[in-house]
Order: C-alpha cells, then structure tokens, then sequence
C-alpha cells in the first residue's frame, strides 16, 4: 500500500476505543483523489466511530494521512483545514432557521477567512439540489427527510470540501429518495470532491461508489471494488438479502 500523490485520505492501524472497549480495530483504508469509497456493515459494527475518529471528534491511535501528510493528533480544526467536511447521522441543522441561511452558515469558515464566494457556492448547491432552491426561504425545521438529507449535504459542499464524509444518508429516507440523494453523491466527482460514503444500506452504496469496505466488528472485513462486492457470493448473501428465502 504506497501513498501516492493522489491518496487524499489514508488509514493506517486506525483504532478506536470507547474506554476498554475497542470500536475501530486496526482499519487500513485509503481515498483517492475522485474517488467515492463506502464502508459497509450491520448496525453497530463502528461506521459511526470510525468516521467520527477520521474528523477528528474522537480519538484515536493509529496513523491518519491527508495528501501523504501524517496529520498529529486529528482535531475538527484541522482537518477542516485540510479540505475534509463530514454530515453526521444526525444532520445538526438549524430547524428555526431558513434553508438559505442554513447554507449561508456552512459557508462561514470560508467567509470568516475572507473567501466571499458564498453566492457562488450557494449557485452550485442549488444547481445540485434545484429543491433547495424553491425552498431556499423555508424553515429547515418543515422540510421532509429527503429535503434535509440534501441541505445537511449542500451545507457541507458551502465549505468546498475536497472530501465529503457521509454517515449514512439513507438513514430514514423512502427507497426512491435514497437514489436520488445518491445519484446527486456520485456526481459530485465532477465538481472535484471525494467521498467516503458510510452505509447500512449496502446494495445503494455499492451501486455508486468505486471501492467499498465491509467492516464488521470494528475490522475490515473484505474489501475490493464495489462491482465486484455486489456480485460477491458472501456479500449477496450476508448484505444483500438476495439468498434463497427458504419458506417457514
Ligand atoms: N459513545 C459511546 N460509548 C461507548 N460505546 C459506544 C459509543 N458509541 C458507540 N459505541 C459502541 O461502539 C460500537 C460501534 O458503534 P457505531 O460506531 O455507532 O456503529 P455503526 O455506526 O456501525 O452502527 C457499538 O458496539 C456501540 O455500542
Ligand atoms: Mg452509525
């Protein structure tokens, strides 16, 4: 596994513990410049930690590498710094607030560092989602699940990330919004941003990403490439729910 200049994100050992228990154990994984990568796995098998470890809001031991670049103790600030923007299981937007100033208020690092682009910005998320446009003067609060999936995401993309974190997306979202929101995902790679995409939901994930990684139990279970994955007999089997459903 060399790191080569186009390695946005890599993993090394990473492990996560909450006190004796270890979450995250010893996870080797990498992003590439373009890339959309997900991590799959049951409920409870450390997609949460491990991605909340990688924005640095837990700690962790292990390595974690940005551009090549071993980062010294992760912390929000620095990857912020470094490009990385995460949308969390719960989406933490402002519910009192309007859509438009939802947005305006993914922006404010950039604005705060005298980058005043935020009209732009605010252009581009709404070419992405046209939605958040016609409700762009809405309470975020009244919008439906789907809507506020796509403005927890368009809030991130104000901060320009070249890696976008997702922890699941397809959380509570009928089938048909879920495509939705993960065709917009996948096409992303044209404006420039990567993803690393963590899903329960493995047969959406594994249909947009390029590589994917099972994780169970806190550990990399398999991984290759997100075709391959979906026509993986353990995968089927396992994640997919395609087995031969034997009658009671
Ligand atoms: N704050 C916490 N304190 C202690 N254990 C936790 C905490 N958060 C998660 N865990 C445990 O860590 C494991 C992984 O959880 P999580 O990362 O949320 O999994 P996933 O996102 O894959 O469902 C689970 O066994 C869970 O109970
Ligand atoms: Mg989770």
């Amino acid at each position: 596994m060399s790191t080569d200049k186009t390695t946005l994100l890599e993993l090394r050992e990473f492990c996560v513990s909450y006190g004796e228990v270890e979450a995250v154990h010893r996870v080797q994984l990498t992003v590439r410049e373009g890339e959309i990568v997900t991590v799959i796995g049951p409920n409870g098998a450390g997609k949460t930690t491990l991605l909340s470890a990688a924005m640095g809001l837990l700690p962790s031991r292990g390595e974690l590498l940005l551009d090549g670049e071993r980062i010294a103790r992760p912390s929000v600030e620095k990857m912020v710094a470094h490009g990385v923007a995460l949308v969390p299981e719960k989406r933490e937007l402002f519910g009192e607030m309007s859509v438009g100033d939802n947005l305006l208020l993914g922006g404010f690092s950039r604005w705060r560092r005298g980058q005043r682009d935020q009209k732009a910005r605010m252009q581009e998320v709404f070419e992405l989602f046209p939605r958040l446009h016609e409700r762009r003067a809405q309470m975020a609060g009244t919008l439906s699940g789907g809507e506020r999936q796509m403005l927890a995401i368009g809030r991130a993309l104000m901060a320009r990330p070249r890696l976008l974190m997702l922890d699941e997306p397809s959380l509570g979202l009928a089938p048909l919004i879920v495509r939705e929101v993960l065709r917009i995902v996948a096409s992303l790679r044209e404006l420039g941003v990567s993803v690393l995409l963590v899903e329960q939901n493995a047969r959406a994930a594994l249909q947009v990403a390029d590589r994917a990684y099972v994780l169970e139990m806190g550990a990399v279970a398999l991984t290759g490439e997100a075709r391959e994955l979906l026509n993986d007999r353990r995968i089927i089997d396992t994640y997919l729910g395609l087995g031969t459903k034997k009658a009671a």
